[in-house]
């Protein structure tokens, strides 16, 4: 029997937490693994983290106040710097009671953390560069735990009964075309299956007979999943539309799991490219929506047990079985058992 993991150690690498744009004069609480952080910003607007529970009773530092670029504690006015150096109301500073403070960098329109000392280098790499453009990024919460949201992002074969818009329909299940190759540091996987009519397909040019595919790279120095779908028109020509997805998924606590997403797109048509920042919000709506579809079934298989064994896995599960190992190997250090 497996424990499910509580995803201690994960802050070796890079997460993104919260949307810059969120992190304003008050701190805010954001959870990676088995620990809480309190994120708020120096004096100089630059973000901080500190491990979210003060040294003196570990009352939250979150639900503190920002004065003058520290982090007062809610309860007997404690005060840290980002730095996580403690000074009290009666005692001024205080030595060996320094908070874990966390190095956090601002990129993309988001607030990332990791261990201090984490080099930046590590960070993972979300490409967003030409032809692709920005369409910009949202937050969704599933409540199950990691490896549960990892499997159900491995497979479609779900999409004709959890999705309405992008893929295909219970119908045409038999003509689904399916390939998965696995690596040592990841997995590849691409479908190809008729795209199923729907006015949302036909708002960005995807009419009735086109093919759709959805190719994907899954990495696990943190958790994410590439995804890049196109669609083949009826007459055989590629759609002129590219999407992006990069979801990473951050586990909070064992039950848990934030998705962080970034969406980007191009377009080959050059007066539809012109278009693409004015789609923005229509974009991020069909991605959104269909997140939020998993997100809605998600709790139904949330006690999926760690382990696979008594399952009558599928062809489709292959990567499923693959990211497992990987999740383990990669995220977790740990041999798989
Ligand atoms: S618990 Fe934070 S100052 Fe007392
Ligand atoms: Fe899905």
């Amino acid at each position: 029997m497996h424990e499910l993991p509580s995803y201690d150690g994960v802050t070796r690498f890079w997460h993104p937490v919260l949307a810059s744009s969120a992190l304003g004069e008050s701190p805010v609480r954001v959870t990676v693994g088995p620990r809480d952080y309190a994120l708020f910003r120096s004096e100089n607007g630059a973000p901080a983290a500190l491990l979210d529970r003060c040294a003196h009773r570990f009352a939250p530092l979150s639900k503190g106040q920002v004065v003058r670029g520290r982090i007062e504690c809610p309860y007997h006015g404690w005060s840290y710097a980002p730095d996580g150096s403690t000074r009290t109301p009666a005692r001024g500073s205080l030595t060996n009671c320094n908070v874990l403070s966390m190095r956090v960098i601002e990129r993309h329109g988001y607030l990332w953390i990791a261990d201090a000392g984490t080099d930046e280098s590590s960070m993972p790499e979300v490409r967003f560069g030409a032809p692709f453009e920005f369409m910009g990024a949202f937050s969704t919460l599933f409540e199950a735990p990691l490896h549960v949201c990892l499997d159900n992002f491995s497979e479609d074969e779900h999409t004709p009964w959890v999705h309405t818009r992008l893929g295909w329909d219970a119908r045409d299940a038999g003509s689904v075309r399916f390939e998965a190759s696995n690596f040592a540091d990841r997995t590849e996987v691409s479908y190809r299956a008729p795209q199923r009519d729907n006015l949302a397909m036909r708002v960005f040019g995807i009419s009735k007979g086109a093919l759709f595919c959805n190719d994907w790279v899954t990495r696990f120095d943190p958790v994410r999943t590439d995804y890049t779908i196109t669609h083949e028109l009826a007459d055989g020509r590629p759609s002129s539309l590219t999407l992006r997805a990069v979801i990473f998924m951050v586990p909070e606590g064992a039950r848990r799991t934030r998705f962080q997403v970034f969406v980007s797109a191009s377009d080959r048509h050059p007066l539809r490219a012109l278009a693409l920042p004015a789609m923005k919000p229509l974009v991020l709506a069909l991605v959104r929506r269909e997140i939020e579809d998993d997100a809605r079934f998600i709790g139904t298989v949330a006690a999926t047990p760690w382990s696979f064994d008594g399952m009558r896995l599928g062809r489709f599960d292959k990567p499923l079985v693959h990211n497992r190992t990987l999740l383990e190997r990669i995220y977790l250090a740990r041999e798989s058992a």
